[in-house]
């Protein structure tokens, strides 16, 4: 059984696609064993307490460096006896010595096709507004590895969606997540259940 701990900021509907995926069967072998947001006010913690997952704070506002609070975020990580972090939103630099220890057992979801509007700046819906200044035809979402770097490590799946004539940054934003995010990374935490 693979225990999964997943790391969010904001709304959380990644992770509820995750709720539901290991509910619905979509997601096998996998139990989730925490949620850890940096956002006390994240409503992805509401969603982790409806399905009954521990939920945890740990934001480095409550710590007196930013060293003690990577160090409290591994320790709580480690104390849910982790397999797989999964970073759904979470938008706090994960500590190295964490890619270090969990090397090629953090995945995150990026909002576009990396290697496009990807790296330090793009986020949330600064990833859409690149896509529709820049023009492209097509975006959508990708489910990587996490290394050392931001947004840099071996890519497991990514899937296209079309950006349309009108398109704003938020309805863009939302087809991405309708259309690739919320497909891709419960199909990535499955693959890795069934090859752990
Ligand atoms: C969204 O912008 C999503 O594209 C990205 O992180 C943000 C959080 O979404 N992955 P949510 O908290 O999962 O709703």
């Amino acid at each position: 059984m693979l225990r999964v701990t997943v790391l969010v900021s904001g709304g959380g509907t990644n992770l509820q696609a995750i709720i539901d995926s290991v509910n619905n069967g979509t997601i096998k072998n996998t139990k989730l064993v925490g949620v850890i947001s940096n956002n006390a006010g994240a409503y992805a913690l509401e969603r982790a307490k409806k399905a009954d997952i521990p939920a945890f704070v740990i934001s480095p506002k409550d710590y007196e460096s930013r060293e003690i609070f990577n160090d409290a975020l591994l320790a709580k990580v480690k104390e849910l006896d982790t397999d797989l972090v999964v970073l759904a939103g979470f938008l706090v630099r994960i500590p190295e010595k964490m890619v270090h220890e969990y090397s090629h057992r953090i995945i995150n979801i990026h909002p576009s096709l990396i290697p496009s509007f990807c790296g330090v700046g793009y986020y949330g819906l600064k990833v859409h507004e690149a896509a529709l200044a820049k023009g492209v035809k097509v975006s959508g979402a990708t489910v990587h590895f996490v290394d050392e770097g931001m947004d840099t490590g071996e890519i497991i799946f990514q899937k296209a969606v079309e950006v349309k004539e009108d398109d704003t940054p938020e309805t863009l934003q939302r087809r991405i997540m309708e259309e690739a995010e919320w497909k891709l990374l419960p199909a990535a935490i499955n693959k890795i259940a069934l090859n752990s």
